[in-house]
């Protein structure tokens, strides 16, 4: 059966805390990782309406590969400690980019995107790949979006962990 998402609030940590639950619901019945973050990239799209939103993950110890998205055509591959999804990946941090043209190893793969957040997916002390999220906007992102992002990342780790058993 198709499951629909509910949102009734309007501030964006309340929108956050009402996702939450309902990722975990569509992601806990299915053990097939892809489908998974294809859905998790359709809930954050239908919620906040951002520009791209889409997963690289670990392809070797140098390399992301892009993985399920929602938005425009993306580049593929991402060397470790290139753009601001390798630099995520190296630092094992989450980063926030108020001003992509001021990032100086950002990878434009649209010049309709303004802003970033990229968020680490850790599974026990490796990260395994990242959460990338684009705006056309400036300054989209805040700390509070890292909360939520790095929350739902978490989620993810724990599926991914649960679908490789
Ligand atoms: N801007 C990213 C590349 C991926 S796209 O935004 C989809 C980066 O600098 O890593």
């Amino acid at each position: 059966m198709a499951e629909s998402l509910t949102i009734t609030a309007s501030s964006k940590s309340e929108i956050y805390q009402e996702l939450l639950p309902q990722i975990e619901a569509v992601i806990s019945s299915e053990t097939n990782i892809t489908a998974n973050l294809a859905n998790v990239t359709a809930i954050l799209k239908e919620a906040f309406g951002w520009f791209w939103v889409g997963f690289y993950m670990c392809d070797s110890d140098t390399q992301l590969v892009l993985a399920p998205f929602q938005g425009t055509l993306a580049c593929t591959r991402i060397k470790k400690g290139g753009g601001v999804c390798g630099t995520a990946w190296e630092r094992g941090e989450t980063i926030v980019v108020d001003d992509v043209e001021k990032f100086p190893v950002h990878i434009a793969c649209s010049s309709l995107s303004r802003s970033e957040i990229v968020v680490p997916i850790w599974v026990g002390k490796e990260v395994i790949g990242v959460l990338d999220v684009d705006s056309e906007s400036l300054s989209t992102f805040d700390q509070e979006d890292q909360k939520g992002l790095e929350e739902i990342c978490n989620v993810i780790s724990k599926m991914i962990i649960r679908c490789e058993k």
